[in-house]
């Protein structure tokens, strides 16, 4: 089923959920691996082409994901829910949300604050919107670092606590995203 029902999420909130957690632990991975390279290395500018485009790709992904939750809400958070693990829920769930933009519009931001923009899949190229900035670029760069990073322990939690909810208290809530 597409939608989401009062229960389950259907199975565009799934794919999109899947695709965005895999891309942006992936990328987190990449961008890790790729600032630690040599100028000489082979990957040095190969690394950078595949976390772009992936990085815009995950963009577009959390719009669909997003404009997904407004056409077809998400099912309530289960009933066994104690209010704190509601509210910690909720607060994680929007920190994950918001990172999902966060992250790779900084980097969009840094690809771009030369005025100039940057190839996206090969062909395509992803146009510069905003006027070359130094101030706007080293903005970027912090703001890129401490919400990948940080995003990590959320998704330590989140993983966390949804695999107790379902495995511990038997909630079924990991099959809810499955
Ligand atoms: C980068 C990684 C991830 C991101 C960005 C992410 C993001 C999100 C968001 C925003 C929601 C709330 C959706 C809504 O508002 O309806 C959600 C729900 C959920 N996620 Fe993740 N997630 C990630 C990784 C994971 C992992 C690794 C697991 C499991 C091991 C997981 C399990 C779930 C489950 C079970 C739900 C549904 C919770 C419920 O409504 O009962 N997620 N995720």
């Amino acid at each position: 089923m597409l939608f989401n029902t009062g229960t389950r999420y259907g199975l565009a909130s799934r794919a999109l959920h899947w695709l965005i957690a895999a891309g942006i632990i992936g990328l987190t991975g990449l961008g890790a691996w790729m600032v630690s390279l040599g100028y000489f290395d082979s990957w040095y500018n190969r690394a950078l082409v595949i976390h772009r485009s992936g990085g815009m790709i995950v963009l577009g992904l959390a719009l669909l994901f997003a404009a997904w939750k407004v056409v077809s809400p998400s099912p309530p958070l289960q009933a066994e829910l104690r209010a704190w693990e509601r509210a910690g829920a909720t607060a994680v769930h929007v920190l994950l949300l918001a990172a999902m933009f966060i992250v790779p519009a900084s980097g969009y931001v840094i690809s771009t604050s030369a005025g100039s923009g940057f190839p996206f899949l090969g062909p395509w190229e992803i146009p510069a919107l905003l006027p070359r900035s130094e101030t706007a670029r080293d903005l970027a760069i912090t703001i890129h670092y401490v919400a990948a990073y940080g995003l990590l322990p959320v998704i330590a939690v989140h993983a966390g606590a949804a695999l107790k909810h379902q495995f511990v208290d038997k909630h079924g809530t990991l099959r809810r995203m499955l």
